[in-house]
């Protein structure tokens, strides 16, 4: 099967066998064939992984659909199905009035996607409304359910990207939103945007509006330029190490963690490095943000691996730090 059409970085890699995931039953039939005893690779939006070559095994598409929710007291809880686009869900949430979601507008991929790597943009991430989520067991052959606790949330990570990663699969998500929360502006653009719209009292949808105005002027829209969103992690580095740095790159942009740790912006790092807005053949490093890479057209998931590779030895020369990539690489 093509998998140009389902990965956002329009890689045109080719997988030996393909299976679209409709119901939860589809897993159990596909167990009982013993499907999970050869290689197989779950996709929800595509928007996480890097083809670097054709795929020799089972590609599961999850497509299972649906939406519901349900009120107690001051909280709703949403469960949508793994299928789900993240932004559709986002925007079923604006509409209803069910605060939480809105500063993640936009963020690409599906819901079943989301607890993977605990998405996250503009001050809010997924574990702070994170409730459940329903998976199949690969090894078992049985459904389970996890809590947030269990998921090992932290910065783009948990369970399903590191001890138990692709033993799971994520069938869908229910999130607990407080109905009385407080909006998150704390993040200065989006303050910055609302100031110039002259909004002084935004709702949900104003928010979900600016996060989704500022995403499209930064960042490139993957539904006509490849790209799969940042291609690093920021890195988080010690007190230590950030000393040495600091004194090094007075500049540089910083967030200071809990626990004696600083996460530093990844996409200067890169900017620092001469990487923004270059093109090597047909990979373009994003001219608005160093932390994306972009497919300029027919570049194969090779091409585009080899641009990470300079860049993460680039940034290593320069300022002895490690980047780490965030997208799956294949
Ligand atoms: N910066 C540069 N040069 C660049 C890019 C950024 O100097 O080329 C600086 C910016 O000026 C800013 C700082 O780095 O001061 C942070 O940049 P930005 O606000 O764009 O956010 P980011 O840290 O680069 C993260 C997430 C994004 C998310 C934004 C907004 C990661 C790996 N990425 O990016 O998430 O949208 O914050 O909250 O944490 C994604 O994961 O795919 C993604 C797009």
């Amino acid at each position: 099967a093509a998998l140009d059409s389902i990965n956002t970085f329009r890689i045109a890699a080719i997988a030996k066998r393909y299976a679209k995931i409709t119901h939860e039953m589809d897993l159990v039939s596909l167990y009982k064939s013993e499907a999970f005893k050869a290689p197989f690779f779950v996709i929800g939006g595509g928007s996480n992984v890097l083809f670097t070559d054709d795929y020799n095994g089972l590609i599961l598409h999850i497509g299972i659909k649906g939406k519901q929710h349900f009120i107690e007291g001051n909280y709703v809880y949403v469960t949508a199905a793994g299928g789900e686009v993240w932004n559709d869900l986002v925007w079923y949430c604006v509409k209803n009035k069910f605060p939480g979601m809105e500063n993640m507008a936009l963020i690409p991929g599906s819901v079943g996607a989301s607890p993977v790597q605990n998405i996250g943009a503009y001050g809010v991430e997924l574990m702070d409304i994170f409730y459940s989520c329903r998976a199949f067991d690969t090894l078992s052959g049985e459904y389970v359910t996890f809590d947030k606790d269990a998921c090992e949330f932290s910065y783009r990570d948990s369970i399903f990207k590191t001890k138990h990663k692709g033993r799971y699969i994520i069938t869908s998500v229910t999130y607990k939103l407080y109905l009385k929360a407080a909006h998150n502006i704390s993040y200065g653009a989006i303050q910055s945007e609302l100031d110039q719209r002259l909004i002084t009292n935004p709702s949900i949808r104003d928010i979900a509006e600016v996060v989704s105005h500022i995403r499209v002027e930064k960042l490139p829209d993957p539904s006509t330029i490849g790209n799969a969103g940042s291609f690093f992690k920021n890195p988080i580095i010690s007190a230590a190490a950030f000393e040495v740095l600091i004194k090094r790159f007075p500049d540089a942009i910083y967030y200071k963690l809990p626990q004696q740790e600083y996460k530093i912006a990844a996409g200067w790092l890169i900017e620092q490095c001469g990487w923004k807005g270059k093109q090597i053949g047909q990979v373009l490093v994003w001219p608005k943000q160093a932390l994306v890479i972009t497919n300029a057209g027919a570049a194969s998931g090779s091409d585009i691996y080899a641009v990470s590779e300079q860049i993460i030895h680039d940034v290593a020369q320069k300022f002895d730090i490690l980047l780490d990539r965030e997208v799956n690489i294949l």
